[in-house]
């Protein structure tokens, strides 16, 4: 395709992306939602406040003006946090059309309607046309990426011939896509890791050993599995890298910011202590909204989810949380 790629997001991720897809030789376009910022970008082709120190080429081109930055572009790659997910595309969709293919690159899942992201922007598209989407997840931390280093992801959609196309399009030589058919597992485990990982943060901070770390990240990955299924995914996908793969970096890698949430907690530090501190966003604090109402909704258990929901929501004590489900009726594997 040579149309242009747009990327609505200049946050890490954002960012991220659009310095490697002007790498791989596109035309790119990156919308900025602060005004400052864009004019700090053009001034110095760096994104200081969410991903410093790594030059921006200058061939992306970075706009506050979403008819600028979505203008005939091909291919959109909508990289907001998940909060603001369904404001956002409310504004870009008068501005977008149904030849556009749309990749979904955030991990969470919405407070109120409990949709995946793919779902919130088919919902607002839903009276106009339907929309071509597939989502991006799996291990990437933005820094990485942005400096080069190689990096595996999937690429999500039950559409054979988009992900096929959207592979090829975003794919190269330190950026590697595989296909996946199942969006609805992608797009569960995505949002559902970052919970995961607060946990093992706090695990960390609270000073308790890598086997007690080891034992929380597979459980968890246990609780996503059940939850994937219930909501219609694969339990394949759990072995892949939006699965495996995403929670084993967000777990345990010290650029992640869910992790580094839980550290503070499990450290004694307070919640609003601790995100007031944050200018980058943690998903898992909201997401473990969604997800405990989830779980009610279909009727399963995810104790680690509802533990970190306590921990972040109710004034509950780490310490508390994990002598709780360490003390959980006996069961099997
Ligand atoms: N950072 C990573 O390594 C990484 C990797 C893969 C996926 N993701 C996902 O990508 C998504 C974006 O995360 P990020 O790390 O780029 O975020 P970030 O914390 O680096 O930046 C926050 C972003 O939110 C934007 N923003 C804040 N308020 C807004 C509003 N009211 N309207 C529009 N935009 C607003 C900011 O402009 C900025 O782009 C998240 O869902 C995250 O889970 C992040």
């Amino acid at each position: 395709m040579n149309s242009p790629i747009a990327i609505i997001g200049a946050g890490g991720w954002g960012t991220a992306l659009a310095i490697t897809m002007a790498r791989h030789g596109k035309d790119v376009r990156l919308w900025a939602y602060e005004p400052y910022l864009v004019e700090t970008m053009l001034a110095t082709r760096e994104n200081p406040l969410y991903l410093p120190s790594i030059p921006v080429p200058e061939s992306v081109r970075i706009s506050n003006s979403m008819s600028e930055v979505l203008g005939n572009a091909g291919i959109v790659i909508i990289a907001v946090p998940s909060h603001v997910y369904r404001s956002v595309f409310t504004q870009m969709l008068p501005l977008v059309n149904d030849e556009m293919l749309f990749i979904s690159a955030a991990k969470g899942i919405e407070n109120d309607t409990l949709m995946r992201m793919s779902e919130v922007l088919t919902d607002v598209a839903k009276p106009h046309f339907t929309l071509r989407i597939a989502a991006i997840s799996g291990p990437t931390f933005a820094p990485e990426v942005a400096r080069g280093e190689p990096t595996a992801l999937v690429v999500a959609s039950p559409d054979a011939q988009l992900r096929l196309l959207l592979q090829k399009e975003l794919s190269g030589p330190r950026f590697r896509l595989y296909t996946n058919s199942d969006l609805t597992g992608v797009e569960i485990a995505a949002a559902i890791k970052n919970i995961i990982a607060i946990a093992a943060g706090v695990v960390d901070g609270l000073g308790l050993g890598s086997n007690a770390t080891a034992a929380l990240v597979t459980r968890g990955l246990a609780e996503i599995t059940r939850l994937v299924i219930a909501c219609g995914g694969k339990r394949e996908t759990l072995a892949g890298l939006a699965g495996l793969g995403d929670l084993v970096l967000t777990s345990y890698g010290s650029l992640s910011r869910n992790r580094r949430v839980g550290f503070a907690l499990g450290q004694g530090r307070n919640i609003d202590e601790v995100l007031a501190g944050m200018r980058m966003v943690a998903e898992g604090v909201r997401t473990s909204k969604s997800a405990v109402a989830l779980a009610r909704k279909l009727d399963i258990e995810l104790p680690i989810v509802q533990k970190m929901y306590s921990v972040l929501h109710e004034g509950g004590k780490p310490q508390d949380a994990i002598h709780d489900l360490m003390e959980r009726k006996l069961k099997e594997e």
